[in-house]
């Protein structure tokens, strides 16, 4: 779709774990206010096991599901089947990919953003962000955040742009 940009929405720790059991694997309540900051009014592509993970709609914001189940129906958002099916369905100047894994992965080429959070540690962990070019893109902003009562690690904010 012209004019839809594709952003990514990402914590990644320094050996690549984005999740642990389905789940996190780090507190971080500072990722999780900019995520909303970030996502706030936008559509949302996750992969159904993200969804599953979350358990719930995010208020204010669009979720669109992705899952290659054609009966699977889900209150508070809308599954949608392949990518050019989720692009067509995006509304808005945003689609922002919230993961996980197999949905970045998918997403990647197309990315003209990536919000990356990255996460001072090397936790363990099971699922991991799907390496890519890290050239392609050049950093616009980096703002870093120590350890606190509510965020186990340090973090850094990290925002890459597609080089055009
Ligand atoms: N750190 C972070 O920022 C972050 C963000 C999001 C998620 N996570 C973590 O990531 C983990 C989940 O990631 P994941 O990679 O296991 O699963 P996922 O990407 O969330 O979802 C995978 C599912 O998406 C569907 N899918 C994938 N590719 C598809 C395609 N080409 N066409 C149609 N449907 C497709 C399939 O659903 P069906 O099986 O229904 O067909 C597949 O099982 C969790 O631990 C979560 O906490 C971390």
């Amino acid at each position: 779709m012209a004019g839809l940009t594709i952003a990514l929405v990402v914590a990644v720790a320094r050996n690549g774990v984005i999740g642990r059991d389905n789940g996190l694997a780090w507190h971080c309540s500072g990722d999780l206010k900019r995520f909303k900051a970030l996502t706030m009014g936008t559509t949302l592509l996750m992969g159904r096991r993200t969804w599953d993970s979350i358990g719930r709609p995010l208020p204010g914001r669009r979720t669109l599901v992705l899952t290659r189940d054609p009966a699977f129906r889900i209150e508070g958002a809308e599954t949608v089947h392949d990518w050019a099916e989720a692009l067509s369905a995006a509304t808005g100047d945003r689609l922002m990919v919230v993961g996980g894994a197999e949905i970045y992965a998918l997403a990647l080429p197309h990315a003209d953003r990536i919000h990356l959070t990255e996460v001072e540690a090397e936790p363990e962990g099971d699922v991991r962000f799907p390496p890519f070019d890290r050239a392609l893109f050049r950093e616009v902003l980096r703002e870093e955040h120590p350890a606190g009562p509510r965020d186990d690690y340090p973090y850094a904010f990290v925002d890459l742009e597609r080089r055009r």
